[in-house]
């Protein structure tokens, strides 16, 4: 399986301000993303994007497109509103929210009566570990994380992205509670820090950097 994370961030690390306005990216850099979504099979995110952004996740720049990928939703505690954008359009677009042993069984049922697979995995937090074995056997081969900062960090800390893409938009905007390209508990020393190396970069409305690293 090829694993892909890409993210737009201010020029100081930030994926969203402190309230939670995550719009980031150029039209250019949509499209972009956009592109890149067509190309994969899954798209990822932590259940705390879908309660901030209510995204759908689909394929709409520049056209919207009739083929989408699987959304997949890390979501521990079944904690996805049945009127979120996701479930809403689960009947058109596939859609799986992995959860834990810990999500009331309620709850699941009523997601899966909205046309949503739910995948059970782990105990308190899901196992992504045991979620990407279990979509590979369910023939994903491509998948792009598309974050927040708490995925982010256990995707990376698990070794299984194969291709890093960041955007850096040219604005600052700070905050201590302001979320950043990786959260986590992170490592204690640089050199442990997760080594990349840079494919290729993108220079989009003259301001705008696409950095392409694949990880070492
Ligand atoms: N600029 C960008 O490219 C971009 C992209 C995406 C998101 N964002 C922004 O990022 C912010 C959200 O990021 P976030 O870091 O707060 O949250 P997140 O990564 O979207 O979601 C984190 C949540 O996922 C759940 N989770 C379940 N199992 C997990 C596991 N093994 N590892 C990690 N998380 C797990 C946890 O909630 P439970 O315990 O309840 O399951 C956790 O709190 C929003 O403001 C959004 O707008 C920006």
């Amino acid at each position: 399986m090829y694993v892909i994370l890409n993210a737009a961030m201010s020029v100081d690390g930030k994926i969203s301000t402190k309230n939670n306005d995550s719009s980031i990216s150029s039209k250019m850099d949509l499209i972009r993303v956009h592109k890149l979504r067509s190309s994969v099979d899954g798209i990822m995110v932590g259940i705390s994007t879908v309660l901030m952004d209510n995204p759908i996740l689909s394929v709409r720049f520049p056209t919207r497109s009739t083929k989408n990928p699987t959304r997949i939703i890390i979501d521990s505690n079944a904690r996805i509103p049945l009127d979120s954008n996701i479930i809403r359009s689960s009947k058109k677009i596939q859609t799986i929210i992995a959860t834990t042993h810990h999500a009331s069984p309620r709850k699941i049922k009523q997601i899966q009566n909205k046309a949503a697979q739910v995948i059970v995995t782990g105990n308190r937090k899901v196992n992504i570990k045991k979620l990407f074995q279990i979509l590979e056997k369910m023939s994903f081969k491509k998948i792009l994380v598309e974050g927040g900062g708490e995925i982010n960090w256990s995707v990376l800390k698990l070794g299984i992205i194969n291709e890093l893409i960041v955007t850096i938009s040219p604005v600052v905007v700070g905050g201590r509670d302001a979320k950043t390209l990786v959260e986590g508990v992170g490592f204690e020393n640089i050199s442990n820090g997760i080594k990349l190396k840079l494919s290729n970069t993108i220079i989009q409305n003259k301001n705008e950097i696409v950095l392409f690293y694949k990880l070492r």
